[in-house]
């Protein structure tokens, strides 16, 4: 069996770049590892990411999101996360099930009992070896990620969350936080206002431990 690394954090925190360079590390190192993402990750997420993230012509209920992101979850375990860790491979994740009890429970308000059960109904009760958490104050990643939007065309925005007001995005720094309180073995907490060089060499560090340790 292979290990499986999620990466999680409030947006802008920089945890995409962070999981790019480290697959690039344990690739160019020969360790057999696979990047993927959440939602999206497989066909039928990436169809369900578009939904999921960009403003639509009509309303997303919390509970439409929910059973939606639950449902990417549940094909992207069978179809691409359990193969790879079958295959021994060390699995690094972009968001896993601590974003849908992060996001759509603390935040959005959702029964955090209903979405534990939906989670492991869905994960088939799999979970991260480690989880990283890129730990940020709200508005620095805000500022960065609502950058970087701007940037983007306004079909490829994928803002639908960055446009929550602060409070929102408030609720999710500090649920990730109780998450990582409440199951210190898992979580690494990292604080992501580091340089990008900085912030690997930690990555990495913990990503190595880990894989040493097997
Ligand atoms: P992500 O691709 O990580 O976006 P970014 O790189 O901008 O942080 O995540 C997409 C968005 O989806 C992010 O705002 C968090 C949200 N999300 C949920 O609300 N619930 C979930 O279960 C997942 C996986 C993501």
């Amino acid at each position: 069996m292979g290990l499986f690394v999620s990466f999680e954090g409030i947006e802008g925190c920089g945890k995409t770049t962070q999981i790019h360079l480290a697959a690039d590390s344990l690739v160019k190192r020969g360790i057999p590892c696979l990047r993927t993402e959440e939602p999206g990750g497989t066909t039928l997420g990436r169809k369900l990411r578009e939904t999921l993230l960009n403003r639509g012509p009509f309303i997303l209920y919390p509970e439409t999101e929910l059973l939606l992101f639950t449902a990417a979850r549940a094909q992207h375990v069978r179809e691409v996360i359990l193969p790879a860790l079958e295959e021994g491979k060390v699995v690094l994740c972009d968001r896993f099930a601590d974003a849908t009890l992060v996001y759509q429970g603390y935040a959005r308000g959702l029964d955090i009992e209903v979405i534990s059960f939906l989670d492991s109904f869905v994960t088939n009760s799999l979970k991260p070896n480690m989880t990283l958490l890129f730990d940020l104050p709200v508005e620095v990643g805000l500022n960065r990620a609502r950058e970087r939007i701007a940037r983007l065309n306004l079909a490829s925005r994928e803002d639908r969350f960055e446009e929550e007001d602060l409070a929102f995005h408030k609720k999710i720094r500090e649920g990730y936080l109780l998450l990582a309180h409440q199951e210190k073995d898992r979580f690494r907490v990292i604080d992501a206002a580091g340089s990008i060089n900085d912030l690997q060499n930690t990555v990495r560090f913990h990503i190595d431990k880990l894989v040493n340790r097997e």
